[in-house]
C-alpha cells in the first residue's frame, strides 16, 4: 500500500500508527500541518473495512482540518486520529488510556478530542493519560464541553446564509430541509431548524437516534438510502463523507447543500459537479467550524459561551463572502474555499493567527 505516494498524502507532516497488544488499541495519528499552532483534530472511532480505508479517512480528515482551523482564524494547524473499532477491542477506558499516552508521547504536536464514535467521557479517560485534549466536561460558563451543540448552531446560521443567497430568503420558515443523520450534531440542528420554521425530513441508521427526534420534533421520515435525493431545499448532510459523488449528484433535488458532515465532496471534482447544477455548495470545513472554534477555547482557557457563540456568528460572513466570489469568477465554493485556507497556511511565519 502506497503511503507517501497515497492520493491524499500531500505533503503531511507525519503519519504515526499506535498499537496497544494489552488492550487491542489500534490507531492512527495523522498530522498535516503545525505551521499554524498544535496540529487539533478529533479522535474519530470507526469500524474500517480495511487498514487503507483508515488511513486514507485520517489523510483527508487531518488535511480538513488544516484548512477548517486555517479559515476560522485559529491558532491551530491540522491533525486527526481514527481509531480502528472492532469486537476484539472494545471502547474500554483501558484502550481510551493507552490512545491517550500515544498522544501524550506526540509531546503536543496534536491534540485531541471527540468525534464520530467518541463522547466527552471518553475524552475524561484520554485525559488521565495526556493533557493534549480538548472537548472535557465544561464547568459554569467556560467555554467547553461537547463541541456538537456549537457546530450545530454555526450550520444552521450557515444554512440561513445560504438560503438567503441562492432562494433570496430572509427567513427559514417552511424551508423544507432534509438532514442525513441526527447524531450529536444532527439533533441539535433539528431543534434550531425547528424553532426557525423549517420542515425537516430525516434519516438516520440507528433506529435509537430517530426514536429521540421523533419523540421531540415533528418530522419527516425517510430511509437512508432515499434521503440524498429527497424533494428539498436544503440537504444538511450530518452524517459521513463522501456522499457527493459523481452518482449521487445528478439525482439531487435540493439547490443548497449546507451540513456538518467532514469531507461530503468524494474528489474535488464533485463541487463543480454541484456548481454545474446551480446547487449551491457550503464548504464543508467552513459551515462546521463551530465545534473546533469551541474546542480552541476551552483549550488556549479564559473564555466563555458567549464568546465562542460570537466567534461562531462569524461564520455565515465568511461563506457569504465565498458564495459571492464564487459566483463572481464561476468557480465552485470548495475551490474558493481551499484557496483560501492555503493562503493562510502559506503566510504563516509573516503573520501569527490570534489565539483564541
Ligand atoms: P454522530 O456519530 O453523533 O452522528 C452521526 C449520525 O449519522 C449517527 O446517528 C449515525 O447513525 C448516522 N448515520 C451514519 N451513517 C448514516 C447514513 N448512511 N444515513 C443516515 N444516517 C447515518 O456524529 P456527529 O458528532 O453528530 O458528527 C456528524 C458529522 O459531522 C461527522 O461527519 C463529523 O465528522 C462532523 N463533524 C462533527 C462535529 C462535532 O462537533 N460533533 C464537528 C465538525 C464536524
Amino acid at each position: 500500500m502506497p503511503v507517501f505516494d497515497h492520493r491524499e498524502f500531500d505533503q503531511h507532516e507525519s503519519l504515526h500508527f499506535v498499537q496497544d497488544p494489552e488492550t487491542g488499541l489500534k490507531a492512527i495519528i495523522a498530522i498535516h500541518s503545525t505551521a499554524l499552532g498544535p496540529a487539533a483534530g478529533g479522535c474519530r472511532r470507526w469500524q474500517y473495512a480495511s487498514d487503507e480505508d483508515a488511513i486514507t479517512d485520517a489523510l483527508r480528515l487531518s488535511r480538513g482540518m488544516t484548512y477548517k482551523n486555517a479559515v476560522a482564524g485559529l491558532a491551530f494547524g491540522g491533525g486527526k486520529a481514527v481509531i480502528l473499532a472492532s469486537g476484539a477491542a472494545p471502547k474500554t477506558p483501558e484502550l481510551l488510556y493507552a490512545f491517550g499516552r500515544a498522544v501524550e508521547a506526540l509531546g503536543g504536536k496534536y491534540i485531541t478530542a471527540e468525534d464520530v464514535g467518541c463522547s466527552v467521557e471518553d475524552m475524561r479517560h484520554v485525559n488521565k493519560e495526556t493533557g493534549y485534549v480538548s472537548g472535557l466536561p465544561r464547568s459554569g460558563d467556560s467555554a467547553g464541553g461537547d463541541p456538537s451543540p456549537m457546530t450545530a448552531l454555526g450550520v444552521f446560521q450557515g444554512i440561513e446564509a445560504a438560503v438567503k443567497f441562492r432562494l433570496g430568503a430572509d427567513s427559514l420558515k417552511g424551508i423544507r430541509v432534509a438532514v442525513q443523520g441526527v447524531g450529536h450534531v444532527g439533533i441539535h440542528l433539528c431543534r434550531l431548524l425547528h424553532e426557525a420554521g423549517a420542515e425537516l425530513t430525516v434519516a438516520d441508521v440507528n433506529r435509537d437516534n430517530l426514536r429521540l427526534v421523533h419523540d421531540e420534533l415533528p418530522v419527516t421520515e425517510l430511509a437512508p438510502a432515499e434521503l440524498l435525493f429527497a424533494d428539498v431545499d436544503v440537504l444538511a448532510p450530518c452524517a459521513l463523507g463522501n456522499i457527493l459523488t459523481a452518482h449521487t449528484i445528478p439525482r439531487l433535488k435540493a439547490k443548497i447543500v449546507a451540513g456538518a458532515a467532514n469531507n461530503q465532496l468524494a474528489t474535488e471534482h464533485d463541487g463543480l459537479r454541484l456548481a454545474d447544477r446551480d446547487i449551491l455548495y457550503a464548504p464543508d470545513y467552513v459551515i462546521n467550524a463551530g465545534g473546533i472554534i469551541n474546542v480552541a477555547h476551552e483549550y488556549y482557557g479564559g473564555s466563555s459561551e458567549e464568546k465562542v457563540r460570537a466567534e461562531v456568528s462569524r461564520i455565515p460572513g465568511r461563506l457569504e463572502q465565498m458564495f459571492a466570489e464564487s459566483k463572481k469568477s464561476k468557480r465552485p465554493t470548495n475551490l474558493i474555499a481551499d484557496e483560501m485556507a492555503r493562503r493562510i497556511v502559506a503566510s504563516a511565519g509573516s503573520q501569527s493567527p490570534v489565539a483564541a
